[in-house]
């Protein structure tokens, strides 16, 4: 990965780790080409995708966003005693960056570290951050975070935190979660502390009504993607060929997302021909959910020890302080 550092005249000093489009086409041609079709979600956070994101957050369906940020308000203070003040504060997937501000009055990180892979959103959310928070760096990495990179500030002056809002984790599968969490920790080093959201396994209909949204938000947030092939990768994906489904499959504790072809049709995409049955589906998300102790579990394997846990009140969900041992 090249790193390009581009002085802006802004206080953002932005880092571009260049995490596509070198990667999309192969991602998209092999998972394309696969028995079960499959896009990684990750694909799903170009520009109008990243917007699109940031309207399911606030749609009365999709409780994770404002339950958790719920959880960040009250107990903020506590958070910030865990983590500890003047901190090297890395974001894994900080999109708007909404939920750090509900903490960075608390948190008072010496350096503020965004890593996304949606560059303007970015650079957009970084700028007004550091515009509304002066005297803070901020240093914004463009990056895929699901893979190894190295920070582009490597100071060992600070103690390190690393925030993973949003139950990003529940879109890996748990022995990738397991990888990933070990890498973080890797980069925290020990004693470091992560805050991170979890999304907790509840009633059928409560999920399923979050990832099937009345106003079709969530459908368009799937489309998208085919959009985006469409656009980057000169495909000819037909968006009214294709619906959106979206499930909660309990035995794995997760729920899934497909695109569901609604004939037989071929698609070009950079040149090549894929065929789709009637009913034929592309898998494009898993978003796990979890139990306090199965979280647990998965962290402890993953190098962590459990700190303190905070909930809300039904609850809904989750955000967890782990300290890496190692
Ligand atoms: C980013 N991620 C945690 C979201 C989730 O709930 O799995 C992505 C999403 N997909 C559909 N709605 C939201």
């Amino acid at each position: 990965m090249a790193l390009d550092e581009q002085a802006a005249p802004s206080p953002v000093h932005f880092h571009d780790y260049h995490p596509t489009p070198a990667d999309l086409r192969a991602e998209v041609v092999a998972g394309l080409a696969l028995p079960q079709k499959r896009l990684s979600p990750k694909l799903f956070y170009d520009a109008a995708g990243s917007k699109l994101f940031d309207a399911i957050c606030e749609l009365p369906e999709y409780y994770p966003t404002r339950t958790e940020i719920g959880i960040l308000r009250a107990h903020g203070a506590e958070m910030a005693r865990r983590l500890g003040r003047e901190a090297l504060l890395v974001e894994l997937g900080s999109g708007s960056s909404k939920k750090i501000r509900v903490l960075l009055e608390a948190l008072r990180p010496a350096v503020y570290m965004p890593v996304d892979i949606s560059r303007e959103h970015l650079l957009r959310s970084a700028e007004s951050l550091a515009a509304a928070f002066p005297g803070l760096q901020v240093h914004a990495a463009c990056a895929d975070y699901s893979v190894p990179f190295a920070l582009p500030v490597d100071d060992h002056e600070h103690p390190r935190a690393a925030f993973f809002p949003g139950s990003s984790v529940g879109n890996f599968e748990p022995p990738e979660a397991e990888r990933l969490l070990r890498r973080v920790g890797s980069i925290l080093g020990p004693e470091g502390r992560l805050l991170i959201g979890v999304d907790l396994i509840k009633d059928r209909r409560v999920l399923e009504a979050a990832y099937n949204d009345a106003d079709g938000v969530t459908a368009a947030f799937n489309l998208n993607l085919l959009a985006r092939i469409n656009r980057e990768l000169d495909g000819s994906f037909d968006l009214d060929g294709f619906r959106h489904e979206a499930f909660f499959d309990a035995d794995r504790s997760r729920i899934e997302m497909h695109l569901i072809s609604a004939r037989a049709q071929q698609v070009e995409v950079a040149g090549q021909t894929f065929a789709f049955r009637e009913g034929e589906s592309i898998h494009t998300e898993c978003s796990y959910k979890y139990s306090i102790d199965g979280f647990h579990a998965l962290a402890r394997r993953a190098g962590y020890e459990a700190e303190q846990v905070w909930t809300d009140r039904e609850p809904l969900f989750s955000v967890h302080c782990l300290v890496y041992r190692g």
